[in-house]
């Protein structure tokens, strides 16, 4: 299954991800009809990703950002799939969704990660499944020619960090893992060293598409790009 044309063809991260986003959800028991929201949904790449993956499904897609929700809308994913704009910091619903996708939404400084957290644990049907991907702390620039560019607004996570949070947000923890290894995190390093050489771009992507091949291979590694972690709700704080 592949991403919807206009995205995921020259974009690394989220082909990185894939493989493990795959085996993370084959690994959940999701109802035949699962409610799904799309926390921070951006241009929708997920969710129109996984509209074909879940074809009895329904979405919702919100994210703080109008022109996101606007393209999301464009996408043109039928009536299974609706987006909202919305804060993160209001969302309201309880006991609404089956899974949650919160896909590097949440970790940009100044946002209130536990409290956004704990209104997705609340989000979340009793059996439903909080499905989290956010970067690791241990790689924000790690190579030489990354030194130049502007810092990251974000610090990234550890295991334990995230663990912390997601207990005191109200959520159990089903697993947290890094994920995206070494071949990956080049992969990603090189993407964005040519990401203003078009025609170079397309030299050498067919590169990258292998080495983020062999790093799906690889066992899981402790120092990666991104980490992932499924949680359920039934915390203290709920
Ligand atoms: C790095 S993008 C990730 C988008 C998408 N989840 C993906 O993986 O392609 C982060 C998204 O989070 C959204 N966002 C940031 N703060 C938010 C908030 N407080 N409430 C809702 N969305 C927010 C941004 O507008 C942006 O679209």
């Amino acid at each position: 299954m592949s991403f919807p044309p206009r995205f995921g063809t020259l974009q690394i991260s989220p082909r990185a991800l894939k493989p493990h986003v795959d085996r993370a959800l084959a690994g959940l028991r999701l109802p035949p009809a699962p409610r799904v929201l799309d926390a921070g949904c951006g241009h929708g790449l997920w969710s129109a990703y996984l509209v074909r993956r879940l074809p009895r499904a329904s979405f919702l897609g919100v994210d703080i950002d109008a022109a996101c929700v606007s393209a999301c809308a464009a996408l043109g994913l039928g009536s299974r799939a609706r987006f909202e704009v919305l804060d993160l910091h209001r969302l309201e619903k309880r006991g609404a969704f089956d899974l949650i996708l919160c896909m590097n939404s949440i970790h940009y400084r100044g946002m209130e990660e536990v409290e956004i957290l704990g209104r997705l644990a609340r989000a979340l049907a009793p059996a439903g499944r909080l499905l989290f991907v956010g970067p690791m702390a241990t790689d924000l620039q790690p190579f030489p020619w990354e030194r130049f560019r502007p810092r990251p607004d974000y610090d990234g996570y550890t295991v334990e960090g995230l663990r912390e949070k997601a207990r005191r947000a109200g959520l159990v923890e089903i697993l947290a893992r890094p994920v995206v290894g070494p071949l990956g995190t080049l992969a990603k390093g090189i993407s964005r060293a040519v990401q203003g050489a078009p025609i170079l771009k397309f030299l050498v992507y067919p590169f990258l598409y292998a080495l983020l091949l062999l790093d799906a291979l690889l066992p899981a590694q402790d120092r990666a790009y991104y980490l992932l972690g499924i949680f359920a709700p039934g915390g203290e704080s709920r």
